[in-house]
């Protein structure tokens, strides 16, 4: 039999263009935004007397009943389109005919994929945002049963000031609600509709390019047909918004990794949670936070890839631009699946409080508190900080001979010094001196607690807008 190349010279120049080209195999994920956007693009047309009532009935009904199709699995684009925008409307046109065929009046895949991508976005945002509510909720739950839980802060890695752990936990909540403010801010930006803007210049029909912004819920149009086509900020920031959320997740599961160990032995893993070794039967391992730390590498790949292809490319639309999909689609699936995934990891683990208590007692953590108390008694900073470095150095870490050595030189500076002054030096009072707005005082984090809830209230508020806003395509569709 002869080869279909051999037939049809045509068709093998046309394959071999489509086996490089063809983004179905990875656009497909798109076909309810794309069918969604298609139906206002039709009732646009309609509206304008561009199609007749007939035309867009037909139109409508068919592209729901492609969805249902998608839906229920019984529908598969197929990898022999060009993408998914081409496959959409082919089936479309086989299904209903001339009626089909009016579907892209006034409109281009440059529009088109740009209103896909910005829905896209809208919905993958939000998802990203209801893992981040839970992991920050779950951080709020661990910090308000560890209140009184004190452990060494670090600098360096090296010990430096305790803490309570809640004041240590909540340094998360914090990151994470600024990671949801960009993810917020973007969700903005990639909220506007590009449809109408045509190929690059902007469509010739009469549209009204409102009607479809306000079917999809998005808060309004753009502004230039060249910027609408060739923007892709939106994809950029999204993957930025997702990457720095992920190194947060990073050195979060860093620090699990690393209290996990022997060494620290600061928290206990969750059983079920913990991978075991096929060789060695008493590991319990830290595989969740492993896998978060390294996936946090793959996200920023995905967000360099994304700002390596956008750079440099003239307007308005080039093909380059369908690049950004594979990446993006990952960073953001597997930011979503890190979260997912450490969120239970955090809620399971047990702290050790009497380990990191102990830990705590080590390393001569009060030092600085010795010098605040020397400038009290009329030292400047500077010569306390000095006179208190050589008694660190002179008591090689040990907590009894440091104050020893303390009492001992401290009396030659002021005689009325006794044993008594120094019993100030505790972690308690350590923690509870820091009462500064911010600070790691029970009172301080208290009220830090406080304003993380109404935080956690502000970003819900946002969610279900945001949540209404992405209903739009499913009610479309149905
Ligand atoms: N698959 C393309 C993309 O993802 C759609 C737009 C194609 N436009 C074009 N003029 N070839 O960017």
């Amino acid at each position: 039999m002869r080869s279909r190349s051999e037939r049809n010279p045509q068709a093998s120049a046309n394959d071999g263009f489509l086996a490089f080209t063809s983004s179905v195999a990875f656009d497909s994920r798109l076909w309810r935004y794309d069918i969604a956007g298609s139906i206002t693009h039709a009732s646009m047309l309609a509206e304008a007397d561009v199609i007749t009532r007939a035309d867009h009935e037909k139109i409508v009904s068919g592209l729901r009943a492609i969805a249902a199709d998608m839906r229920a699995g019984s529908l598969t684009l197929p990898a022999s389109a060009e993408d998914v925008h081409m496959a959409v409307e082919k089936e479309l046109t086989d299904r209903v005919g001339d009626a089909g065929a009016r579907l892209h009046t006034g409109r281009s895949r440059n529009d088109q994929v740009a209103l896909d991508m910005r829905l896209y976005v809208r919905e993958a945002l939000t998802h990203i945002m209801e893992e981040a509510i839970a992991l920050q909720e779950t951080l709020m739950r661990k910090a308000g049963e560890e209140r009184r839980t004190i452990l060494p802060g670090y600098t360096h890695l090296q010990h430096g000031q305790p803490v309570l752990l809640s004041h240590h936990l909540l340094s998360y909540f914090w990151k994470l609600q600024r990671d949801i403010d960009r993810l917020v801010d973007c969700y903005d930006r990639a909220n506007v509709s590009p449809l109408g803007a045509g190929a690059l210049a902007g469509t010739a029909f009469p549209l009204e390019r409102s009607q479809a912004a306000e079917m999809l819920r998005m808060r309004a149009v753009t502004e230039n047909s060249l910027d609408a086509v060739s923007d892709r900020d939106f994809v950029a920031e999204g993957a930025f918004a997702a990457s720095l959320l992920a190194m947060h997740l990073s050195s979060l599961s860093e620090e699990l990794i690393l209290w996990s160990s022997h060494e620290f032995k600061f928290i206990r893993l969750p059983r079920t949670l913990s991978g075991g070794s096929s060789m060695m039967p008493q590991k319990r391992n830290p595989d969740i936070p492993e896998l978060v730390r390294a996936k946090s590498g793959r996200a920023l790949g995905g967000l360099v890839t994304i700002l390596a292809l956008l750079k440099s490319l003239p307007l308005a639309y080039n093909r380059d631009l369908q690049e950004d999909k594979e990446n993006l689609f990952d960073v953001f699936d597997t930011v979503g699946a890190s979260l997912h995934a450490l969120t239970p990891f955090l809620a399971g683990l047990e702290f050790d409080r009497a380990r990191m208590r102990e830990s705590a007692e080590t390393g001569l953590m009060t030092a600085t508190d010795l010098a605040d108390f020397l400038t009290t008694r009329g030292m400047s900073f500077r010569a306390a900080h000095g006179l208190v470095k050589e008694l660190a150095e002179l008591s090689e870490g040990n907590e009894g001979r440091f104050r020893e050595l303390a009492l001992e030189r401290l009396s030659t500076h002021d005689g009325k010094l006794d044993l008594k002054d120094l019993e100030f030096l505790t972690l308690e009072n350590a923690i509870e001196r820091r009462s500064v707005e911010g600070g790691t005082s029970s009172k301080s984090v208290k009220t830090q607690m406080e304003k993380a809830n109404a935080s956690a209230k502000g970003t819900f508020a946002l969610l279900q807008k945001m949540r209404s806003d992405v209903a739009a395509v499913d009610e479309l569709l149905s």
